[in-house]
């Protein structure tokens, strides 16, 4: 079977890296070769570059530095582990894509979507996930659930308004895209979760 490329996102505490972790067993136990990563990050300049991003600094960052950053990030790893894995038939799992960028600096900061849209095809070129996963749940119990892992990055800080414009446009291109993105509700028990991403994963690999 040759790779895909599937990404799972969501906003904050929506258990993204627990149910990753699941869709890599489950992937393997259907005989697909798995490379799991995440952004920012996923290489050593990579994961620099995400502790630059989520690290407090005085001042705070430019929202165009902070696009940029997340985009260099994306270059390093699409050259050094994204495409040659899926060149050499293994599936991708990324916690986190593009789709972030759009929901964090686009909803959230309020950075222009056409802006995001132009590094999209800068750094991308016609590379778009084969399937996304979006990690659904309320603000405020992803929040509440973020909150017990300790002291809060960069974005974790952010106020409830801020996570909610991210969730919208998380939907909002869910909406726009069904075919590459299924939504599951987060909010639900772990156990459920994972029973419907399952099915979900079973059912997209019947029809590919
Ligand atoms: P994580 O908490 O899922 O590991 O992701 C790190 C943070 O980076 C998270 O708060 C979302 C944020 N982020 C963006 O703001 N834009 C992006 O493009 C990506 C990939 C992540």
């Amino acid at each position: 079977m040759s790779g895909r490329f599937v990404t799972v996102d969501g906003g904050e505490g929506a258990g993204k890296t627990t149910q990753m972790g699941f869709m890599r067993e489950y992937l393997e136990r259907r005989g697909c070769r798995v490379v799991a990563t995440r952004e920012p990050g996923g290489t050593s300049l990579g994961e620099e570059i995400r502790a630059l991003l989520l690290g407090h600094r005085d001042g705070g960052m430019a929202l165009t530095a902070e696009t940029l950053l997340m985009f260099a990030a994306r270059a390093e790893h699409l050259e050094r582990v994204i495409r040659p894995a899926l060149a050499a038939g293994y599936w991708v799992l990324c916690d986190r894509f593009t789709d972030a960028t759009y929901a964090y600096q686009g909803g959230g900061r309020g950075l222009s979507l056409k802006r995001i849209a132009v590094l999209e095809e800068w750094v991308q070129g016609a590379l778009r996930p084969d399937l996304t996963l979006l990690l659904d749940l309320p603000v405020a119990t992803g929040l509440a659930r973020a909150g017990k892992r300790g002291v809060a990055d960069r974005f974790e800080r952010e106020d409830v308004d801020f996570f909610e414009r991210v969730r919208a446009i998380y939907l909002e291109r869910a909406a726009h895209e069904p075919d590459r993105y299924r939504v599951v509700d987060a909010s639900q028990s772990v156990e459920v979760v994972q029973a419907e991403v399952e099915t979900m994963l079973a059912e997209w690999l019947e029809s590919d």
